[in-house]
């Protein structure tokens, strides 16, 4: 086997909080007034908190914001989306990642998250894997954003592994440029599958099985 640990992005792979966070920007850039659509969303995929409040400002022609009014709109846009998160259960983790991911343990691989999201305990929490990975990096460990390979870094060095020998799973383009940066190879979902950001570019997350395997 080429790998000793897989590290899977959370939000789009394991589980999907795509629409949660789209509403809640929308939400609260209805708010202040700015316009906010899916194209934009597409553009928040990978990124932190702070960085996607940018992105979503980028259309705000309003008096300049300070730092604390930038905090109290993002801490805005993370109460909605928690509310929204507290209606999930383990019935929001497909039964192929869950097989996927039983059968690539079985196989004696390493476990690991390397997410942005600082909501990723709660969420893990939330599908039943609160104690399932071996390592979780998220953003509450990290200081540079994806496209920064930080967070597998450090996922990478959690579990013990040489980042040549781990494997990235993205469904966003800036995860897979992150992984790539880190020297580790990258099998791709969603979005970044569709962009051809991968190594591997999956219609199903059972291809890592084979992937994994060979
Ligand atoms: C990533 C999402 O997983 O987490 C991004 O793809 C999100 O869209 C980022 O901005 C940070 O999430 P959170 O939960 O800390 O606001
Ligand atoms: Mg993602």
């Amino acid at each position: 086997m080429q790998f000793d640990a897989i590290l899977f992005d959370l939000d789009g792979v394991i589980c999907s909080t795509d629409e949660y966070h789209y509403r809640a920007w929308k939400a609260m850039a209805d708010s202040i007034g700015v316009p906010f659509d899916r194209t934009i969303n597409n553009r928040l995929r990978g990124v932190s908190r702070m960085v996607c409040l940018d992105i979503v400002l980028e259309k705000y022609h309003g008096p300049a914001l300070s730092a604390e009014e930038k905090l109290a709109l993002a801490e805005k846009k993370n109460d909605l989306y928690r509310t929204s998160l507290k209606e999930m259960s383990p019935a929001d983790l497909p039964a192929e990642v869950r097989e996927t991911l039983d059968t690539l343990r079985a196989m004696g691989l390493k476990l690991a998250i390397g997410s942005s999201s600082k909501n990723t305990p709660f969420i893990l929490e939330r599908i039943g894997l609160g104690d399932y990975f071996d390592a979780v990096s998220d953003g509450n460990n990290i200081t540079h954003s994806k496209p920064d390979p930080e967070v597998f870094l450090k996922a990478a060095e959690m579990v013990g592994a040489d980042p040549a020998r781990c494997l990235v799973v993205e469904d966003a383009v800036s995860g897979a440029e992150a992984g790539h940066a880190g020297g580790m190879k990258v099998a791709c979902v969603g979005d970044a599958a569709a962009n051809h950001a991968g190594d591997w570019n999956m219609k199903s997350i059972r291809e890592l099985i084979e992937i994994a395997g060979a």
